[in-house]
């Protein structure tokens, strides 16, 4: 049943013009990047000659988009010279589904582009820029590259208009690797630094916050290195891979070896269920997503197939060499349009050619799995099997946040959007692709889409500890998710965690034990922002009624309000996981609060009085205020430091002779 390496399936493989777009693209792209910087590099046969003017423009801190949450945010304007002024803002969380930027060009000019090339063949081998620009997040995968760009690579780091506002820790980071005044620069200079990796630096420059130009001139040399002669001959594929492209962490040390496969553990149930990666263009992200995998116990290789969308040579020769199965998806559209004709493809594929599998199990390709992860499944998927009510299981924990507490041993069932590595069934799949536009323009992502709009019914099977990481940034990503979420989730770290709940799942079962835990809680009014409201209570479970109209826009507000009272700033943003309307957070070891929407819920009938229901919009003025000004609280403080440090840059000015400009 299951397909040869390499499949060569008309209709599936690149042809024609699909892949001369691809290759097109990317030059495409790297052109762009140089073009937006003012950076140009002319090769020579021997050397290599950058020439760096910089120039100010369109310098502005965040984009001020309309939606729920009001914050306070740094900005930047510029006039005659460069202010430092506090904006209001619109936090973007919860829109992070519905953002359309790769539409927005202007956006992605923004942030610190960083430019990988390798010293002897002086070819580029991985460029990206990062939306430094916003304050929150971003930073987190420029250390994340950073870390894996091999010794002696020749690195670029360029500010396109404002870049430098968002660096954060990556600034030490610089410091660290050699940057003299990385750590120093105010938001909005402009920066250039060229160096060798674990080596010295060749040019490193900057306007402070002066509309002015950065201008650098420099000559490197191709170098001379001496082979690693016996890699280049015991491991040869490797050794072309990362002459050619850089950012792959250990995969490129000298003495790296292939995880050894965990044979003993082997799960029976899932040796017929196919596993599909879905890959594009980030080698760097699959090496990561793959390394996870090997080290997980229960992987079975033969079930892996990863579905490639595009032709990506850099993505196929990393394949290649581990002797993974995979396909190649002919891609059109770009951004969020493309993704979502791309999944559809890959639904497709799944049903033409595993007809016969029950269900199968998809992740991207940039997911870190845990150890536990097939355990997880092995245990989850009889289950989801056997009840028609049920959908997906999804590993990703969604409620696995630092100020919440969770069980590992636990898992849940509730209305969820299939999340980054799911089991899904072949009905639902099926189910899905009727109504799935091959066609027309949609810049929805397709797992909110399948969500939102009711495409497949059921619910998911979701654990309380996390099975993946989605490690990840790229498109869609949204900074502030990223510190407090995405990047800080809580993984199981052990494998073969015994699942003690797994016979509650089933629907009859979960409604009987939710109904008896119900009538066991106690109902609680009040403020949920005021100190300590949830969390300074006994051991028990507690009932904390809101108001939720089903007919309403805005239906989840109130849960999203008081989750992020519940557990300080960190909760998702929407009802995800909650099951006819009922929501569990575990605020302390022992405290479960039980947040009921109320009439949403079948179960509203607990909410007894009336009167009693917490309802934002009922509240005065002054309580609203003090409620968003406390969901903000944690956005407000890291803006602040943020400040605080850029203003305490003199040291810079004095050094760089602009002083007295202030
Ligand atoms: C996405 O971008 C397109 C084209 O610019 C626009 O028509 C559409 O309204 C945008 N969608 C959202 C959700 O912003
Ligand atoms: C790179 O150099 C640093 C500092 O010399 C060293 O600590 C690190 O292990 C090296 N990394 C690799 C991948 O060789
Ligand atoms: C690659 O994998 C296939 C099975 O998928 C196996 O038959 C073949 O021997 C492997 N090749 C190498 C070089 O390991
Ligand atoms: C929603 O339904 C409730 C009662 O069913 C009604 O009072 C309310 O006006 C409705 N709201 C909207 C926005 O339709
Ligand atoms: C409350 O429950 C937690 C978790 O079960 C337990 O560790 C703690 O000792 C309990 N506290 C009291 C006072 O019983
Ligand atoms: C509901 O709460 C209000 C306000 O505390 C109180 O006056 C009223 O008596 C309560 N009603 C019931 C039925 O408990
Ligand atoms: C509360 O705010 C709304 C709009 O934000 C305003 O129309 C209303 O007058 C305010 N009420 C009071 C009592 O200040």
């Amino acid at each position: 049943m299951y397909l040869d390496r390499r499949n060569k399936i008309e209709g599936w493989r690149c042809r024609g013009t699909h892949c001369l777009l691809g290759k097109m693209w990317l030059s495409l792209v790297s052109f762009l990047i140089l073009g937006i910087v003012g950076l140009h590099i002319n090769k020579t046969q021997n050397a290599l000659s950058v020439e760096v003017a910089n120039s100010v423009f369109g310098i502005q801190l965040e984009s001020a988009q309309s939606g729920h949450r009001i914050l306070e945010e740094v900005r930047l304007m510029r006039r005659n010279g460069f202010d430092i002024s506090r904006g209001w803002y619109s936090d973007q969380r919860g829109k992070g589904s519905h953002q359309n930027e790769s539409l927005d060009s202007s956006k992605q000019k923004e942030g610190l582009v960083m430019l990988v090339k390798n010293p002897a063949t002086l070819q580029t081998t991985f460029s990206k820029v990062f939306r430094t620009n916003e304050l929150f997040g971003f930073y987190m995968d420029v250390q994340w590259h950073l870390r894996r760009i091999q010794n002696g690579s020749l690195i670029l780091f360029v500010v396109s208009a404002s870049g430098t506002a968002g660096l954060r820790d990556a600034a030490s980071d610089f410091s660290a690797v050699g940057s003299l005044i990385g750590h120093h620069l105010p938001a909005g200079a402009h920066w250039v630094w060229v160096f060798v990796k674990g080596g010295r630096t060749l040019l490193e420059t900057a306007v402070l916050d002066k509309p002015n130009s950065v201008l650098g001139h420099l000559h490197i040399p191709k170098a001379q290195l001496e082979q690693n002669t016996a890699l280049e001959i015991f491991d040869e594929k490797r050794f072309k891979f990362c002459r050619k492209y850089d950012s792959m962490g250990e995969f490129c040390d000298f003495d790296y070896q292939r995880p050894l496969l965990n044979s003993d553990k082997r799960y029976e149930i899932l040796t017929g269920i196919p596993f599909i990666i879905t890959a594009g263009n980030r080698p760097d992200y699959l090496f990561e997503s793959l390394t996870s995998l090997m080290k997980s116990p229960g992987f079975q290789p033969q079930n892996l197939h990863v579905l490639i969308g595009g032709d990506w040579p850099q993505t196929e020769d990393l394949l290649d060499i581990f002797n993974f199965t995979y396909s190649i998806i002919p891609i059109r559209g770009e951004g969020n349009f493309m993704r979502f004709l791309y999944y559809r493809q890959v639904f497709s594929f799944i049903v033409e050619n595993f007809p016969l599998a029950p269900a199968a199990i998809l992740m991207d390709e940039d997911v870190r799995v845990s150890p536990d992860f097939f355990s997880y499944f092995a245990q989850v998927l009889p289950v989801l099997l056997e009840d028609d009510s049920l959908f997906c299981a999804t590993a990703f924990g969604h409620l696995a946040m630092p100020t919440l507490f969770s069980h590992k041993d636990k898992v849940r069932r509730g209305d969820m959007q299939v999340g980054w590595g799911y089991a899904i069934k072949l009905t639902a799949i099926k189910e899905a692709l009727l109504s799935w536009p091959a066609d027309g323009k949609s810049d929805r992502f397709y797992d909110s889409w399948l969500y939102y709009e009711h495409i497949v019914q059921g619910e998911c099977i979701f654990p309380e500890v996390s099975r993946v990481i989605h490690f990840g940034i790229g498109l869609n990503a949204v900074g502030t998710r990223l510190e407090t979420y995405d990047l800080v989730i809580d993984m199981e770290t052990e494998s073969g965690v015994h699942l003690t709940n797994i016979m509650d799942i089933p629907l009859q079962n979960w409604k009987l034990s939710l109904k008896k835990i119900l009538e066991d809680s106690t109902l609680i009014y009040g403020d949920p922002c005021e100190k300590n409201f949830f969390t300074e209570r006994k051991n028990g479970s507690y009932i904390f009624s809101y108001r939720c109209e089903s007919n309403s826009t805005d239906f989840t507000k109130n849960l999203m309000l008081a989750g992020d009272c519940a557990c300080k700033l960190s909760f998702v943003s929407t009802e995800f996981g909650w099951h006819d309307g009922v929501t569990l957070l575990r605020v302390k070891p022992g405290v479960d609060i039980y947040f009921l929407g109320v009439p949403h819920s079948s179960y509203s009938y607990f909410a007894v009085n009336e009167s009693l229901i917490w309802d934002f919009e009922k509240l005065s003025n002054e309580s609203q205020y003090k409620i968003w000004g406390y969901v903000s609280f944690p956005y407000q403080r890291s803006a602040w430091k943020v400040m605080t440090d850029l203003e305490r840059q003199e040291f810079l000015r004095a050094f760089l002779g602009e002083g007295k400009e202030m």
